[in-house]
Order: C-alpha cells, then structure tokens, then sequence
C-alpha cells in the first residue's frame, strides 16, 4: 500500500483560518462535556452525600480498571431539553475495561432529578443494551432511580420502545449469554425492580439499595401503611429473606469491589486483535482542524482526511479512476483492517455502483466498513434520472442495508437526503455513528428546503390567479425554515436526540475508531443472514 500524498500547507492563511474555527468548535464542545458531567444542584449533591453516596463519576472510577480507555457514550444526550439540566438524559454510559474485560456501563445520576427517567434516558438506555447485543459486550448496569418521570409518565410507559423494552431486552440479551450485573446503589422502583431482577448478579448496597414495585410513597398512597424504603426493599430483605439479591455491600466502594470480583470470574473472550502493527499515520491528526473548512460547501478532498486517520497514511485505493465523487479504498486504522469509504462530492451513478461493488467485496472478506459522511445527496436533473441514478442509489443502500460485517459511521460535514442513507445513517444500523462539530444532518440544506418552498407557493397561487410571493413575503417564508434546518440540522440537535453516540473532537476519530474496530471483533458479523436484497439493474 503507498502513502496518501498530501496537499496542505499547514502555513496557509486558509489552514489557519480553518484551524480557529474548528478550535472554537472543540472548545464548546470541551466546555458542554465538562457542564454535562459536572453540572448538578448543590441540594442533589448535598443528599447523596449525606447518604455517603458516591458520585457517578467515582463510582465507574471504582469499577473500571485503572488507566485504560473509556468511550463515553450520548454524554450530551438531552441537552437543551426538559429545563435544560437533565444532563447526559440522566444516564452516564460508556464502555471502559472491567477486571480486563471490556464492559458497556450504564449508570443512572440520582442527582439528576432522583435519577428519574426521562423519554430520552429510556431511549440511551436501550442504544446501550442494542450496543451491547450487537457487539456481544456484557453490560454493567449501576442503578440509582426514583423510576419513571412521572410527570411524562406516558412517554416513557407503553410503546414499543418504552421501558418495559429495557426488561424484553435483558431476557433476550441472558439468552444470547450476555451477561448483565446489576449493582443496586439507590431505588430501582416499580418497573425499575425489574433491572436487577431480570440480572444475572445483582450486588446491592446496604441502607441506600432498596428494591421495590411500589416504593414508600406508594404504599402509602394505596394502603395508608407507612413502611421505610429500607424494611420494604432493603439489602436485608433481598439478600437475606426474598432472594432477589445476591450480594451484599457495606457502601458504594464495596459494591464496586464485588463488581470487579464478579467480572473476574466471567469466562475470558478472546477476540482476534489487529491484523498487524498499529502504525501512527504519516501526518499529525490534529491538522484535521486546518483543512475541515469553515463553510460546509467548500469542497475538500476526502483523502486529506483519510491521511490522518489510516495507518502510515496508506490506503490501497480502489477503483480510484471511476467515479471520483466517492473515494473507496483499503487500509488499516490501530493494526485492524478496514475498507474506508468517504465522500468526495455529490453521488453520481459510477460512484453509487463503485461504492456497491466494494461493499461486496469488504463483505465477502470480512472487512469492517468505515463511512466518512459528507454528502449533498445523490445528484439530480433530467440526465442523472434518465441514466438510472435512482436504481444506482439502490443498489448502494441495499447493499449497506443488507451486507453483514460491523459498519462505522463518522459524520464529517454534510449528511443531506438519501445520502445519509447510502452512507450509513442511523436507520442502517452501523455498529457506531459520531458527528464532528461542525456537521450538519437533514432532508436537505436550508437554502434548497427555502427554494423548494419558495416554487411550491408560487405555483399554487399561478394555479389560483394570484402574483407570485413578493420580497417581504418570500422572506418571511424563507427565514423559518433557514432557522430551523440550522437549528435542527446541528450536530447537538442530532447528539441531544439520541440520533448518534456523541460529538467528536475530529483530532480523536483515529482513536475513537480503533477502539470500536476493537470491539467490534467480538462479533464481526451481524446476524441478518448473508446475501442481499434484489440489486436493480
Ligand atoms: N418522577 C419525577 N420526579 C422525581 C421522581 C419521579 N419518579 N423521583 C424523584 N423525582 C424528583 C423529585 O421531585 C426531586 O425533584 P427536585 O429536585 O426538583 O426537588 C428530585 O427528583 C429528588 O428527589 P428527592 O425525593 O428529593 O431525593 P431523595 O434522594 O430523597 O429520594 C427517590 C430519591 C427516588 C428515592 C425519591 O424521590 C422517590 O421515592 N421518588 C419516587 C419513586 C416512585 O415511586 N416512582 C414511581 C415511578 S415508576
């Protein structure tokens, strides 16, 4: 494989100029990570404390093994919604290494809202157990929960992916031979009991850890007995009398011991590691901030990015002289193998195809695919409708919706249309997806949505007899939807709804990826069956 030859000038003004703004970018995304992780009422933090509770961080800091990785999960999941301090939906997750094993945590925040589950907690908490089944990764789960939030009880409730999900979930997951421990360090109320119950180790604190399915205000409410958490559900009554626990720990601490004596004892899976050597690449990561530009319709060569993130910079391109809108080529990211496949400008039919043949070919030798998103969507107008792009974009989503092997998907700027789609969006299951800060996601870009608009009305009032819209109207037509694709296209619009697993500092998507390319040899393939769908021809 030879090296990606590189262009940039990190002296330009350009470089520079490009380099400030994604430094502003990384900046505030630093700063919301560090409010979302620290961010809590003084009163929240008082009451834990003073139940000698420790803090979430402390407590996954107890459990993990020291000094190795941690990739945290939707840290900014809820962000701006609710009263804007349902921090991370109320959930910390990640996945970091557990007495050697690689483990994905779930963790709720009782200073949080007494750690009450929001829609959106429900929604991260069952990407966690998705993440977990796919990748056959076991799940620690550390619960601390006043349950549903009652106040928005019928959103979290009954649907197919309400909480009742979670429980369905975990029998499936001790079927598959995941194992699930559960370390009670505060209230699992009403559903909520189900979490430990339905666990393979169930570790439960003394004084704090109660288990109940209706907690002391329900009974009351119901019956008018007045019964302590403690004498309902307490560490007593299920380690000693009910059976629903299986350990008994004096404090957070001690849980956390428990918990790494019970991972000690788990069965050592031994996943093939990298193909070869891990290798730095040839150009400094970091200069990712320099040539990302400012304006995401600024075209700019994929392959710079690919520089700063393959091994060596090497990549053996393939089909690099035909359908130059799509860059597809072969390399290694931390010593494992990967079929990268980045975008170049606008889909065209050539680029469709080449992408589809390459996906067959990574697919047939088990190569994990890498998508790089930045795209405008699949080219439209008389000719490309004509030639069959249509049936050329086909081809290429049934091919990424049907191949098997793990499939990552960074979004790097634009993901418009059905782009998203061809590139792996969210819907086709790749095994991990990020947004870069600066990316933008949507049907399509403000100015085109305005457009279409625009032409819609003014047909519609030719139809009726009327002149078409004048300056002020059109403006006041265009100005709500420039502001809400914008708004709704950001990449914290997109990380706060849970439709990615967080927001990266470009600089750290080599590491990131060679984290996840190593998880995701614990289950190469998904389970969908080998062969794809009818391609249209
Ligand atoms: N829905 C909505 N809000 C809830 C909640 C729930 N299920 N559980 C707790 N909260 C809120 C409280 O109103 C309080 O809000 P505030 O900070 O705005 O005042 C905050 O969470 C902390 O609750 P508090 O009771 O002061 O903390 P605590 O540490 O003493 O107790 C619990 C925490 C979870 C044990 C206790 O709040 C409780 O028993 N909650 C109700 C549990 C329940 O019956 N749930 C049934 C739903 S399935």
């Amino acid at each position: 494989m030879s090296p990606i030859e590189s262009r940039i000038d990190p002296a330009s003004a350009e470089f520079k100029a490009n380099y400030s703004a994604m430094e502003a970018l990384v900046v505030d995304l630093r700063h919301e990570l560090q409010r979302a992780r620290e961010e809590r009422a003084d009163k929240a933090r008082a009451r834990a404390a003073g139940l000698g509770k420790l803090s979430v961080q402390q407590r996954i800091d107890f459990v993990l093994d020291p000094n190795t990785p941690w990739l945290d999960l939707a840290p900014l999941a809820a962000r701006g919604l609710y009263d804007g301090t349902i921090h991370g939906a109320g959930i910390r997750a990640g996945i970091g290494v557990v007495s050697g094993h690689e483990v994905l945590v779930v963790a709720n925040d009782p200073t949080i809202k007494g750690g009450a589950l929001f829609p959106l907690g429900v929604k991260k908490f069952l990407r966690c157990q998705t993440i977990a089944m796919e990748n056959r990764l076991p799940i620690l789960m550390l619960v601390d929960s006043g349950g549903a939030f009652l106040p928005l009880q019928s959103e979290v409730f009954p649907d197919h992916d309400g909480f009742g999900r979670v429980f369905c979930n975990q029998a499936r997951m001790s079927k598959m031979n995941i194992p699930q421990v559960t370390a009670v360090m505060g209230h699992c109320t009403a559903g909520g009991a189900y979490l430990p119950a339905m666990s393979d180790h169930v570790v439960q604190v003394r004084s704090t850890g109660a288990i109940f399915l209706g907690g002391p205000p329900l009974v009351r409410a119901a019956t008018g007995e007045e019964v302590t958490a403690d004498e309902l559900g307490g560490a007593e009554v299920h380690c000693r009398e009910s059976g629903v626990s299986d350990y008994m720990a004096q404090d957070d601490a001690h849980a956390c011991e428990v918990i790494r004596d019970i991972f000690a004892l788990l069965p050592r899976e031994r996943p093939p590691g990298p193909a070869r050597d891990p290798r730095p690449p040839l150009f400094d990561p970091a200069e990712l901030w320099g040539i990302i530009p400012a304006r995401l319709s600024t075209p700019r060569d994929v392959r710079e990015l690919l520089a700063r993130i393959l091994d060596a910079s090497e990549m053996l391109e393939f089909k690099a002289l035909y359908g130059s809108t799509l860059v597809t080529g072969f390399g290694h990211i931390h010593g494992y193998e990967v079929g990268v496949i980045g975008n170049n400008g606008v889909l065209v039919s050539e680029s469709a195809r080449k992408a589809t043949q390459f996906i067959q070919l990574c697919d047939r030798q088990g190569i994990p695919l890498v998508f790089l998103q930045n795209v405008s969507g699949y080219m439209v107008g008389r000719d490309y409708e004509r030639a069959g792009i249509i049936k050329d974009g086909q081809k290429m989503v049934n091919a990424v919706a049907t191949s098997t092997v793990a499939k990552l998907t960074v979004v790097v700027g634009a993901s418009f249309g059905a782009g998203n789609y061809g590139m792996c969006g969210r819907a086709y299951d790749p095994r991990f997806l990020w947004m870069w800060p600066n990316a933008q996601i949507g049907v399509m870009g403000g100015e085109q949505a305005a457009q279409v608009l625009a032409t819609v009305k003014n047909e519609q009032r030719a139809r009726e007899g009327h002149a078409p819209l004048d300056a002020a109207e059109l403006e006041a037509l265009r100005r709500p939807i420039l502001e809400s694709t914008a708004r709704e296209g950001s990449a914290y619009h997109s990380t706060s709804h849970l439709w990615d697993d967080g927001i990266l500092d470009p600089a750290d998507t080599r590491d990131v990826l060679g984290l996840a390319l190593a998880l995701v040899q614990r289950s190469p393939r998904s389970d969908h069956g080998q062969g794809y769908g009818t391609f249209r021809m």
